[in-house]
């Protein structure tokens, strides 16, 4: 078995795609073995325990610094044996601690096509609202490996999702959710599983 863990921070839609795949046979091979919130009543808890996945809230306010909270999540995951994490709606920067014990081995997924409306303060909602202000016609979601630089790593998939004349923040965001990235997040999951990618300095090639 392949084992991912998962790091959430809110409703865990993307955490439920991914469990979704597994229970339709989609990511044969592939286990999720742990799942971490970093908030204590994100519905993701709910989700992956339902779905009989060890879960558990690890928050940063329990940590004196970021490398001590890093290492207590890097703790959990290597004590599951997990091989991929992915970062599914969650709200911590990772520093140097946790992308070193993990480097090439942390994916996410952001709803926007990077390199627009990503980077410092781009999260959640806050990237359709700039999209719309933008007056963007095309917009969607990114899945891409975790560097140091803030949605600055290499790109995985992206899906393109059309905006609407009447779309709103909240509309897009759900639009984006199902059309691109309940679709790509669970798909750059199958990929790397099957060893079908290779990193060529930033840019990430199909092998
Ligand atoms: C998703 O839209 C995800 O792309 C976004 O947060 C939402 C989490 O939803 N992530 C970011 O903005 C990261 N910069 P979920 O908890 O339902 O999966």
């Amino acid at each position: 078995m392949f084992k991912i863990g998962v790091l959430v921070s809110g409703g865990g839609t993307n955490l439920q795609a991914i469990i979704d795949s597994i229970t339709a046979g989609e990511l044969s091979g592939i286990e999720i073995a742990s799942v971490i919130s970093s908030k204590k009543d994100a519905y993701a808890l709910s989700r992956a325990e339902e779905a009989g996945i060890n879960a558990q809230y690890i928050g940063r306010g329990d940590y004196k610094s970021s490398a001590e909270y890093e290492r207590a999540l890097i703790d959990r995951f290597e004590g599951f044996g997990v091989e991929l994490v992915v970062l599914a709606g969650f709200m911590i920067v990772l520093g140097e601690t946790f992308l070193n014990a993990y480097e090439n081995r942390i994916i996410n997924i952001h709803p926007a096509l990077i390199p627009s409306f990503c980077g410092d303060g781009f999260y959640g909602l806050k990237v359709h609202e700039a999209a719309l202000a933008r007056g963007v016609k095309v917009t969607g979601a990114t899945v891409h490996f975790v560097t140091g630089e803030t949605d600055g790593g290499p790109i995985i998939l992206q899906k393109a999702v059309y905006i609407n004349e009447d779309d709103d923040a909240a509309s897009l965001q759900k639009r984006v959710m199902e059309e691109a990235e309940w679709t790509i997040l669970p798909e750059a999951v199958r990929l790397i599983s099957e060893g079908r990618l290779k990193i060529e300095g930033n840019i990430v090639r199909r092998i």
